[in-house]
């Protein structure tokens, strides 16, 4: 046993010996120094077009007011835009049977503070409404059903009446939103429209996969960050204009297809994946799938949007001092 062993021992120490001995010889077998490192996976996805569209890019300015939540881009300089309300087209997303419930409630607040600039777009007519409130509003023809397909025949509408506007930002609305005005035009007179800026909350703390389908060999996986619509988003007219191609005139739809994602995911495609601008992440606007009652009162004027309600708590509101009480007004 115990010689048996000393020979087996020999034998390895032997081997090993030869073995360090080739290894040394064929540095190519050696075991690589360098830790293995799998390629991330890639954000971006080259757009189907030739790259025309990159080389326009405005070099992004430097945002002069460092608000609390706004991401400021870092090269550039700054450039300060004297912006009116009358320079943003904002879209209301809404449907026939919240006329009531909901946008009574935006037109008789901060809607009546910006009617002309502001667009309802639903699936249905409501002349009354439209003639006693005075407002934009703009049947889609889509249909009322709230899917995918209805969502992205609102937004296409949309996408299509902004262009046409000439307005310098278009930001879309859900019909939930508290949009605070003056907040949307100090954040906006940050940027120019003429630059590539797309705003808003991110509804995910990291980037959505998705796949995309491809002419020739089916489904490729692509990575991007996209703003929640239901806390609201803007687009400067400069980015809105190079997303014509995938947006404009039903384009829209076909894209949303082509990824199967909701609206909001699919202008996030458009940007963040076709176009390789990045979103502009900012915690002051709101959805509704957050807790609103966290908000410190003394910061509620300094937000963008708000919003109310909730799957779970239908009472999810800001804190707010003053006059009413939540009984006289449970959407706060
Ligand atoms: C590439 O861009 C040029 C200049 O805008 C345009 O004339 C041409 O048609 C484009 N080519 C393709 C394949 O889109
Ligand atoms: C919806 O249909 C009506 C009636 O056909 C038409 O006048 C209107 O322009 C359509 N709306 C849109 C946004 O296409």
């Amino acid at each position: 046993m115990h010689i048996a062993s000393v020979g087996i021992n020999k034998l390895c120490f032997c081997l090993s010996l030869a073995l360090s001995g080739l290894l040394l010889l064929l540095p190519c077998l050696r075991p690589s120094p360098r830790p293995l490192v799998l390629p991330l996976p890639k954000a971006q996805f080259r757009p189907p077009t030739n790259s025309t569209h990159r080389n326009l890019n405005v070099t992004p300015a430097e945002v002069p007011l460092k608000r609390k939540g706004i991401d400021a881009p870092s090269t550039g300089h700054v450039k300060h835009e004297p912006l009116n309300i009358e320079d943003i087209f904002i879209a209301v997303k809404t449907t026939r049977k919240y006329h009531r419930s909901r946008l009574e409630l935006l037109i008789q607040t901060w809607v009546s503070q910006a009617k002309r600039q502001t667009y309802i777009f639903t699936d249905g007519e409501d002349k009354d409404l439209q003639l006693r409130t005075g407002t934009n509003l703009i049947n889609t023809n889509c249909s009322a059903a709230h899917t995918r397909q209805a969502l992205c025949c609102k937004m296409s509408v949309e996408y299509d009446k902004f262009i046409e506007s000439q307005k310098k930002w278009f930001c879309h609305m859900d019909d939930d939103n508290y949009v605070l005005l003056p907040s949307l035009l100090q954040l906006l007179s940050s940027y120019h429209h003429s630059q590539d800026v797309y705003l808003g909350r991110p509804s995910l703390d990291h980037p959505i996969e998705a796949s995309e389908k491809v002419k020739s060999n089916g489904l490729m996986s692509v990575q991007f960050w996209f703003a929640t619509g239901g806390a609201g988003f803007c687009i400067s007219r400069g980015l809105a204009l190079k997303m014509s191609p995938w947006a404009s005139l039903g384009n829209f739809i076909s894209t949303a297809e082509k990824i199967r994602l909701p609206d909001d995911c699919t202008i996030g495609y458009i940007i963040e994946a076709l176009l390789e601008v990045k979103l502009t992440h900012t915690l002051l606007f709101h959805s509704h799938l957050e807790n609103l009652r966290k908000l410190p009162p003394e910061t509620v004027v300094d937000q963008v949007t708000l919003s109310y309600g909730g799957f779970k708590n239908r009472r999810n509101v800001v804190s707010v001092g003053g006059r009413f009480s939540l009984a006289e007004d449970p959407t706060r």
